[in-house]
């Protein structure tokens, strides 16, 4: 386990410095302004694994359509599914929608971190986020961004097998250095640290406030924390079909339970039909990469033939959209992009 006697030692002077620093240099962020329950939960639900830019209007829009739990509780899923269309990772959307609806009908608000463990979508980095900023509860939010700041300050030689591993090893640390402070600004404090200032190339150690605390500024190596083995990256290659029928495209709807796609729009994969199609059907080819994988995606143009309209009758999951109808469902930000430069090609 991290464990850091030096730094636990010199808490306060450390606390001091980086909330001092937050006060005067934090970007003023809408979730940021004494934010209610309610605005501190969406936030964090959208912060997940995205970018704070990114975040931005889909969080003012989100606000304005579903002010409040109770709103969001009473909406229909379609609803809540295309106000997130574009964030990705539409189990968050889903997660929040039934935390709201389990939220309605608690007789009190839970307060401490174990109890909102127990709510959808609920990991322990956002039941800290929650609590602290809401309840002054004093949890430490642990991420890969602060995973970074408390390597680098503490110099920690272990090798760590990923980033799950150096989470559980530093939150201990995490915790200890929370203590005797206000947890929602310290939490904030150390995500402003990691996001403007201790990047993980070309870190800004001379703006940094608490440059004097760090053994890797000092030993004139901060890039070289944290020590996390290379991921192992595993390409993936998909074959998608193109399929028009009388201005209607054939897309796949996600199964309601499934974990990644439910309820969302999406070209359908070669092996939905059990087709192959030719090489010289071939319209796209798009690249992205979903965690650890590398995907390599080729979209075929097929004809609707009588046999493959067969083939799609059979086949359940697969509709026929209308074209002027496109914007009325959810498709996954990528689909929704390929799908419009296909039809203006
Ligand atoms: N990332 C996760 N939570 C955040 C917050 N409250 N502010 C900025 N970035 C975040």
């Amino acid at each position: 386990m991290a464990s850091s006697p030096i730094l636990i030692s010199q808490r306060q002077p450390f606390q001091t410095a980086l909330h001092a620093w937050y006060r005067v240099h934090h970007r003023k962020l809408p979730w940021r302004d004494a934010p209610s329950l309610y605005q501190t939960v969406v936030s964090e639900f959208m912060l997940q694994q995205t970018q704070v830019a990114t975040v931005l209007p889909y969080f003012g829009r989100w606000l304005r359509e579903l002010p409040d739990f109770a709103t969001l509780a009473a909406a229909p899923e379609s609803k809540v599914m295309k106000l997130w269309e574009g964030l990705g990772y539409y189990s968050r959307a889903r997660n929040l929608h039934k935390l709201a609806q389990a939220y309605v009908a608690m007789p009190r608000p839970p307060r401490t971190p174990a109890e909102w463990r127990e709510l959808p979508g609920i990991g322990p980095y956002t039941a800290a986020a929650i609590t602290s900023i809401s309840f002054g509860e004093p949890a430490a939010v642990v991420d890969g961004n602060v995973v970074r700041i408390l390597a680098r300050l503490t110099g920690a030689g272990r090798l760590f097998r990923d980033g799950t591993e150096a989470v559980k090893d530093f939150t201990p640390l995490a915790d200890a250095l929370v203590v005797g402070s206000n947890p929602g600004e310290h939490n904030q404090a150390m995500m402003e640290l990691g996001a403007t200032v201790c990047f993980r190339q070309n870190p800004r150690c001379p703006t940094c406030p608490v440059a004097k605390f760090c053994a890797a500024r000092q030993a004139g190596t901060p890039e070289k924390f944290p020590r996390l083995k290379p991921k192992v990256i595993e390409q993936k290659t998909v074959a998608r079909l193109w399929c028009i029928d009388r201005d209607r495209l054939l897309l796949r709807r996600g199964h309601a339970q499934a974990k990644r796609l439910a309820g969302l729009h999406e070209l359908p994969e070669a092996s939905d039909l059990g087709v192959k199609p030719a090489a010289k059907s071939l319209l796209a080819v798009k690249r992205r990469a979903i965690t650890r994988f590398q995907i390599t995606e080729s979209i075929y143009a097929v004809k609707p033939t009588a046999a493959l309209r067969q083939l799609i009758a059979k086949a359940g999951s697969l509709e026929w959209v209308p074209l002027p109808q496109l914007d009325r469902i959810t498709l996954s930000g990528p689909h929704r992009r390929w799908i419009g430069e296909l039809i203006k090609s």
